[in-house]
Formats: C-alpha cells, sequence, structure tokens
C-alpha cells in the first residue's frame, strides 16, 4: 500500500520526510519521491526502486526547503517507474501531489484536459489531480483543491503543495487512511502514524469527505463545502520500538514471537471467568440487539477470512446462532439476505482493506448492525463500524499476519462467550471456556520455547514445491491459515483442505514428493483424521503431524511430529497455528526470501 508523509515547520523537510517514508517501507512499495518549498518554487526528487534510491538522488541533487511532501508508491495504473512515481505535478511544475487511492475516472478527466491543453508525463491516475487543481487554481490552493475533487471519483488520500500559495499543506481523504500529527509550530501530515511518531503522539485522523489545511502554527479541518468541522485529538500510545524489530531478525519472527503477550492483550479485562462470561465495551449493542439477533454474517479478506470461519464454528456451537462467513470480495457484490436482525461482522487487523470496508457498508446500507473485528486503532472500519472489539495486539508489521489471527480468534471466542451465556450456554461451559482462555499464553509460550524442533523439521523442505494441509473441524480453518503463510512468504504452492475431502480429487497429488501436514490435535473429530494419515501414508506421502498428545493410532504413520498442549476444541486453532507459522517463516527464511515484505504483496490492500 502507498504511504504519503507531510511537514510544515522550520527544520529542513527533506531527511524528516524520506525517515518518515522508511516508517512506511513495511506496507510494500516500488518507489518513492519527495517534494520541497525551496523559496524560489517545488522541487522534486524522485526514484524506482527503495528508498535509498530515493536518497541517492537527493545527496547526488540536494533539496532544501520547510515545507514538503514525500510518497512511497505501490503500482496500481503504469508499471513501478520514477516517471510514475509520486509526487505529480502540473503543467506549470508549481503544484505537487502525492495520492493513495484510485481515481475511477481518470480516463475521461486525461481527455478532457488534453482537449483543454494539459500535458501529461505519466502513465498513472494520480496526474490528473495535479492538472485539475491547476486548471481550478485561482490563488488560493485550498478552493482549487475542493474544485477539483468534485469532478473525481474513486478514492484518495491526498497532501498538495503549491509554490504560488505555499505556506500551507492541503490534506484530503475519500477512502485512504490520512491524518495530521501536531507539533509545536510545526504539523505533519500522513497515511499512516509509525511514519510521524519519532515526532509527535497527537494526531487528528481524517474521515472520508474530509479536508485539512495544514500550516505551521495551526490546522483546519472542513468538508468539501469548506465548512469547518470540529475533530478530536487523539494521543498514540505505541511507542516506536515497538514497530522496529526489537532485535529480531525479521518482524514476523517478532511478532510470532509477541504472541503470549498479544493475546494477554486482547483478553485484558474483558474474561469474567468465574461467572464465565465476557465483557466488551465497544459493541454499541442493547442486551435486546444481542437477544434478538438470528443470524451473523463474518465477512473478510485473506488470513482475516480464516479467523472468521473459526468464529463461525464458536458461534454456531456455543451460542446457537445461525452464522455464515463470506469473503468480502464476494458479499460486497452478492444479494445477501440481511436484516435489522443481522449482525455484521467485519474482521480486519488493518482495518483499511478496501473490499472488507465496502462490504461493511453494503451490510449497513441493508440494514444491519455492524461489529468490527480491528487491530489498528483508528482505523477506517473502526471508525465507521456501529461497535467494535480493538484486538490490542499492537502494530503488525509483517505482511505476513501472525498474531493478528491468534487475537481474531481470542475476539471471536469472547463474542462467543457473551452471546452464549445470553442464549443457553450454561455458567459451567462459560467457566471451562474462560479457564480454557486463560491457559493459553502460558500454553503459546511453552510452544515458542521448542521453535528449534520446528526449525528442524523446516530445514527438511527448504526446496519441497508443493504442500497439503489436512485439519477438520476447528482445524480446517487452520489448514488454510497454515497454506496461506507457506505461500505467501516462501511461494511454494500450498493448499489447504477439509482432511477428508482429500480423497474427493488431490489425494492424486500424493507421492513422496509432497509433505502432508496434519493438523490432528485430540478433539472431537481426532479419530477420523487418522484415516487420512493412513491414506497419505499408503501413498508414500510424507506427513507432518501437529498433535496434542501421543497417540497408538498413529504410531508408525507420522514423518514429523510436533505436540502442542492439549485444550478445548474451539481453542486449538490458536496453539496449532503457532507452529505453522513458524514452519512457513523457517523454510521462507532458509531460502533466503524477503520474509517481511514478500514479493507482489502489500499489508493493507486498500484498492479492489
Ligand atoms: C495475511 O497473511 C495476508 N497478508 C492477507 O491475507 C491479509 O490477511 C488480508 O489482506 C486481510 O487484511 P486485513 O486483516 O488487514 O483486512
Amino acid at each position: 500500500m502507498c504511504g504519503i508523509v507531510g511537514y510544515i515547520g522550520e527544520k529542513q523537510a527533506a531527511t524528516l520526510l524520506v525517515d518518515g517514508l522508511k516508517r512506511l517501507e513495511y506496507r510494500g512499495y516500488d518507489s518513492a519521491g519527495v517534494s520541497l518549498m525551496n523559496g524560489k518554487g517545488v522541487e522534486t526528487r524522485k526514484a524506482k526502486g527503495k528508498i535509498a534510491m530515493l536518497e541517492k538522488a537527493i545527496s547526488s541533487q540536494p533539496i532544501h526547503g520547510k515545507v514538503g511532501i514525500a510518497h512511497t508508491r505501490w503500482a496500481t495504473h503504469g508499471p513501478p517507474n520514477e516517471c510514475n512515481a509520486h509526487p505529480h505535478h502540473d503543467c506549470t511544475g508549481k503544484i505537487s501531489v502525492v495520492h493513495n487511492g484510485i481515481i475511477e475516472n481518470y480516463g475521461p478527466l486525461r481527455a478532457m484536459l488534453k482537449k483543454t491543453g494539459h500535458t501529461f508525463v505519466s502513465d498513472t491516475d494520480t496526474e490528473v489531480l495535479a492538472h485539475l487543481i491547476e486548471a481550478a487554481f485561482d490563488g488560493n490552493l485550498e478552493d482549487a483543491v475542493v474544485d477539483a475533487l468534485a469532478l473525481v471519483e474513486g478514492t484518495y488520500g491526498i497532501a498538495v503543495l503549491s509554490a504560488d500559495d505555499p505556506e500551507k499543506i492541503v490534506a484530503a481523504r475519500k477512502g485512504s487512511p490520512l491524518l495530521i500529527g501536531i507539533g509545536e509550530g510545526e504539523n505533519y501530515v500522513a497515511s499512516d502514524v509509525a511514519a510521524i511518531l519519532a515526532h509527535t503522539r497527537q494526531v487528528v485522523y481524517l474521515d472520508d469527505g474530509e479536508m485539512a489545511i495544514v500550516k505551521r502554527d495551526g490546522y483546519q479541518v472542513c468538508d468539501l463545502d469548506q465548512q469547518t468541522i470540529k475533530k478530536r485529538v487523539n494521543r498514540i500510545e505505541w511507542d516506536l520500538d515497538q514497530i522496529e524489530k526489537g532485535g529480531f531478525d525479521h518482524f514476523m519472527l517478532k511478532e510470532i514471537m509477541e504472541q503470549p503477550h498479544t493475546i494477554e492483550n486482547t483478553m485484558r479485562g474483558r474474561l469474567v471467568t468465574e461467572e464465565g462470561f465476557s465483557k466488551l465495551g465497544g459493541l454499541n449493542l442493547t442486551m435486546d440487539d444481542l437477544q434478538n439477533l438470528d443470524q451473523i454474517i463474518i465477512t473478510a479478506c485473506g488470513t482475516s477470512w480464516h479467523s472468521a470461519l473459526i468464529g463461525e464454528l464458536m458461534i454456531e456451537e456455543h451460542a446457537r446462532i445461525r452464522c455464515e462467513v463470506e469473503y468480502a470480495s464476494e458479499f460486497r457484490y452478492r444479494n445477501p439476505i440481511v436484516t435489522d436482525r443481522t449482525l455484521c461482522v467485519v474482521i480486519s487487523q488493518s482495518g483499511e482493506t478496501a473490499d472488507t470496508l465496502a462490504a461493511m457498508r453494503e451490510a449497513k446500507r441493508r440494514g444491519a448492525k455492524t461489529l468490527g473485528l480491528v487491530n489498528q486503532v483508528g482505523s477506517t472500519i473502526a471508525r465507521e463500524d456501529d461497535g467494535g472489539i480493538y484486538l490490542h495486539a499492537g502494530p503488525e508489521i509483517g505482511v505476513a499476519s501472525t498474531k493478528a489471527f491468534t487475537s481474531q480468534v481470542i475476539a471471536l471466542a469472547l463474542l462467543t462467550l457473551k452471546l452464549g451465556r445470553l442464549r443457553n450456554m450454561s455458567v459451567v461451559q462459560g467457566r471451562e471456556i474462560a479457564q480454557a482462555m486463560e491457559a493459553l499464553p502460558g500454553q503459546i509460550q511453552s510452544i515458542l520455547d521448542r521453535a528449534k524442533e520446528i526449525e528442524k523439521i523446516a530445514e527438511a523442505f527448504v526446496d519441497a514445491t508443493n504442500f497439503l494441509y489436512l485439519g477438520r473441524g476447528y482445524n480446517f480453518p487452520v489448514a488454510l491459515e497454515g497454506a496461506l503463510k507457506l505461500k505467501e512468504i516462501s511461494y511454494i504452492h500450498a493448499e489447504g483442505y477439509p482432511a477428508a475431502e482429500m480423497k474427493h480429487g488431490p489425494i492424486a497429488l500424493i507421492d513422496a514428493d509432497m509433505p502432508v501436514v496434519f493438523i490432528a490435535p485430540h478433539d472431537s473429530v481426532f479419530d477420523k483424521v487418522v484415516s487420512n494419515v493412513q491414506e497419505v501414508k499408503a501413498r508414500g506421502g510424507r506427513v507432518i503431524a501437529i498433535t496434542s498428545r501421543h497417540e497408538d493410532s498413529l504410531d508408525g504413520k507420522i514423518d514429523y511430529e510436533f505436540r502442542i498442549p492439549q485444550t478445548i476444541d474451539m481453542l486449538n486453532p490458536v496453539l496449532a497455528a503457532i507452529p505453522l507459522q513458524l514452519l512457513a517463516y523457517y523454510i521462507a527464511a532458509k531460502r533466503g526470501l524477503n520474509v517481511d515484505q514478500p514479493r507482489n504483496l502489500a499489508k493493507s490492500v486498500t484498492v479492489e
């Protein structure tokens, strides 16, 4: 996803802006650029590739100025190259724009602007914005931005400079996150708090349809009719070291190792073990709302969709409410049956995933109540849902989601407890679940303490070309998640499947070169998995099994075994996911790949 940083104050801005971009590197990008007001006009440096290339361009041709904007681009229109990198300019070179999002109608706008004499140098949709602002500019930058945005369809988070109205940065957002950082005699604009946390903890999040005029000595937020809007100032509690690697080789490994603490944080203050229920403050749903629910739809993407599948089983089994899970990208274009007794649970680590945000908005339009399970505080989904359960897992930097997944499962377990105890779940059942949840941090730690065992197993599969992950019941979504982890960071093809389904086709793949991971803790369907293991062994497959105790029935059938602690069925995914995260991590790391920023991937997919 693209990154935006802006500064206006008394310091030389070039290094400050580039350092801010570095804090956004984890989001994935392919080019970068910066524009400064140098007292005579706007001066820009851009480079394809990593930010180090931009630094090289700046050091070979230094630029000076105390007002500037900078950008990291993840290409959506036009290949990654210097010309298509942001910032983009108008014909005069006096206006500079950086943009996150997609201008859907950039084609007709580009044609219209060309007809009126504008010349374009890039293949991007963003450049259209610079020319629209130029066409509307009459001495006041915010007026021109408002007029330009009135013609735009699509999504944007933008920051704009003008040499003819130099003492300000104009920012605006619709669908792409943007915030203002508040300093002393200086102010910032950014797409993510990580870019400016070194300078300020006071931030104002812009909402869709809002614009900000940011100056040294203050800022004004207004709507696109330029009506002033009063905004809350948020204080960011994260520390920069939470965003740094903390001594680990990769953010992903750091985040895997954090999980005993992160799920503790997800549960903190929300479990009432004695009474066997959960206290969830931000649901914004009355007891009547909760008791009258007659269906729950959970919608999400990727890893968050896998945790949704686990939530479906939990809610069905323990809260006895009809529940269905749908990919957000599918839900938003379906014609789903939604009533005012429907709760749409929206799961998203970033809170900015475009498909998930659109699915939530569609559910709201149809009268459903919406509940966001989100990690990123202040993100768009978290601010637009009717209520929410923050994961409190801290910033997840590695593109491959790990701690967010286990915290999502915990949040779903808390929701299940809440709903179940309002229906037919007894205090004894509730207490059993709550006690099992409380034991998880220690159990996860006991798994992490044996990470070397997983590393050893990983060594045997560094050169594998295919993997199959199989599980039943609560462990089928874990099979999907384990496969996704492996394929997205090691580039090895991997498929998750319900264990029993293997005989309906995938069994044809089994041979000595096909490692098969079975998620087989002792649970209510364990005995059924044994026959699937047998089927694989009989065809020469190599079996890696995640088990929770010695099983006579598996003797002689497993090539590699990793044991996890025993817990209740619905919580097995939290424990079984850990060795699979580590297996994927060690295989990818031993393949020498960029574990934190795998090719083609971004941390948050804010485009359709
Ligand atoms: C997970 O490892 C992937 N990086 C990806 O599938 C991710 O889960 C998906 O894009 C959803 O992101 P979100 O949770 O931020 O909405």
